[in-house]
């Protein structure tokens, strides 16, 4: 459920009218519904006993106010770099609810989650394991540590996002798990806490979750076996929404925190969830104008001013986003097929292709749905072009919580070298 809804004939986010929040901003723009993103975090930590720690993944959105909206529901954050950690502290995150993932940390990033207090780190490497005890051990500060085992487990997704499966560059081979934890416990500075698992995102199907979960807790115990202290249970993130708004819904929340609850039960660990899209897909939209309405020869192109720049999903993931007109149209407003299209110099900056929509008109307004999460925190300047900006809503109530960048703000930082 969200909140963005046609009331009197146009598109509103909360109380906000989306034409008149485009005639003060600018478009594009990204918007966000702070009820959206209050209930998804709500909907998703109520589905789980309580005690768990829900670690909103900041690289789906990153946006402090939006980072701040969830930390005021008790929201911990799951962070993969030093700069994503000093993001989730600005939004008053405390470290102790701060867990670090990711492959390549820096001995720099190591330290200042030492020093942040951070909840954990998920080690997914041997060498990654000796290069933090040698920091902890300099901090005089030992680090807390789950291993990221990879279960080898096909979570059925997009390639692109499939994360469990022995090929990828993530966790530490399940072969190699119970060494690496007696690594870890020989290892000074180093404190193991319990171990971590995420096989993947936009996952629609709970069978492969059992799957990985089942195979964690077995582990979990046999680490036990060997004296090991496993508390925690991460069990990360990945579970889908649905982008297409008549297709079979992915699995309700509530059921999959009955499935990891049931699976991970006898354990009696903290359990740890690290949600990115859940909460922040259908949280945000992405408007854009139509600038023109080009006939080609075999299809016709309604060119938006919002291009993969701002939202790369559709080029890189074959990703499918649900258009719809800012003014409702009327019922009987005949429909056509458009590729709809940004500006961008690639045939890959592509929204849509030969969707059925309602007839567009040069200067309408659109919204792209589903745009919250991976959407402005994956946008560039390519083409010089400055990212869509982003605003928060809740009820009547507006901001802007990243600015359009100015020239300055976009290339005023490159440098013409003396030499030339
Ligand atoms: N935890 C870890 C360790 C992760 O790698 C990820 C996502 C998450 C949690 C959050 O997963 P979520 O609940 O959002 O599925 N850019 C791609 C998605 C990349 C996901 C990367 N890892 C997309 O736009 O589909």
């Amino acid at each position: 459920m969200n909140h963005f809804e046609y009331k009197d004939g146009v598109l509103h986010a909360e109380g906000v009218d989306l034409n008149r929040l485009a005639a003060e901003v600018g478009t594009p723009f990204y918007c966000y519904s702070t009820a959206t993103l209050e209930r998804h975090y709500k909907v998703f930590s109520g589905s789980f006993p309580k005690g768990t720690l829900v670690a909103f993944s900041v690289k789906a959105l990153g946006n402090i106010a939006v980072l701040k909206t969830l930390a005021k529901l008790g929201a911990g954050a799951d962070v993969v770099s030093g700069g994503e950690l000093r993001k989730a502290l600005k939004a008053g995150i405390p470290g102790g609810r701060i867990v670090f993932s990711g492959v390549g940390k820096t001995k720099a990033e190591m330290t200042l989650a030492l020093e942040a207090g951070i909840y954990q780190f998920n080690v997914e490497s041997e060498p990654e394991l000796q290069a933090l005890s040698a920091v902890a051990t300099a901090l005089g500060k030992p680090a807390p540590i789950t291993i990221r085992v990879n279960p080898d487990v096909d979570a059925k997704t997009h390639a692109k996002i499939t994360t469990g499966t022995a090929e990828t560059k993530f966790g530490i081979p399940w072969s190699r798990a119970r060494a690496a934890y007696a690594l870890a416990a020989k290892l000074p500075g180093i404190k193991v806490v319990g171990v971590d698992v995420h096989i993947g995102s936009q996952i629609v199907d709970l069978e492969p979750f059992e799957t990985a979960f089942a195979k964690v807790a077995g582990l979990a115990a046999q680490l036990r076996a060997d004296g090991h202290v496993i508390e925690r249970l991460d069990l990360g993130g990945g579970l889908g929404v649905p982008y297409i708004t008549n297709n079979e819904p992915p699995p309700d929340p509530s059921a999959y925190g009955a499935m990891a609850s049931r699976v991970t039960r006898d354990l009696g660990c903290q359990i740890i969830l690290e949600p990115g899209r859940l909460i922040a897909a259908n949280a945000g939209i992405l408007v854009s104008r139509v600038l023109y309405v080009k006939q080609g020869e075999a299809r016709t192109f309604a060119i938006l001013d919002a291009g993969m720049n701002d939202l790369i999903r559709p080029a890189m993931y074959d990703s499918h986003h649900e258009i719809v007109p800012v003014n409702e149209p009327k019922p009987d407003c005949p429909r056509r097929r458009y590729d709809v299209v940004g500006p961008v110099c690639e045939t890959s900056d592509i929204f849509a292709a030969e969707r059925e929509l309602p007839e567009l008109a040069e200067g309408e307004l659109v919204a792209i749905l589903s745009a919250g999460a991976y959407g402005a925190v994956m946008s560039s300047a390519y083409n010089a072009r400055p990212p869509a900006p982003e605003v928060l809503v809740k009820d009547e109530q507006w901001s802007v919580v990243r600015p359009r960048l100015d020239d300055d703000a976009l290339f005023g930082s490159e440098r013409i070298p003396d030499w030339l």
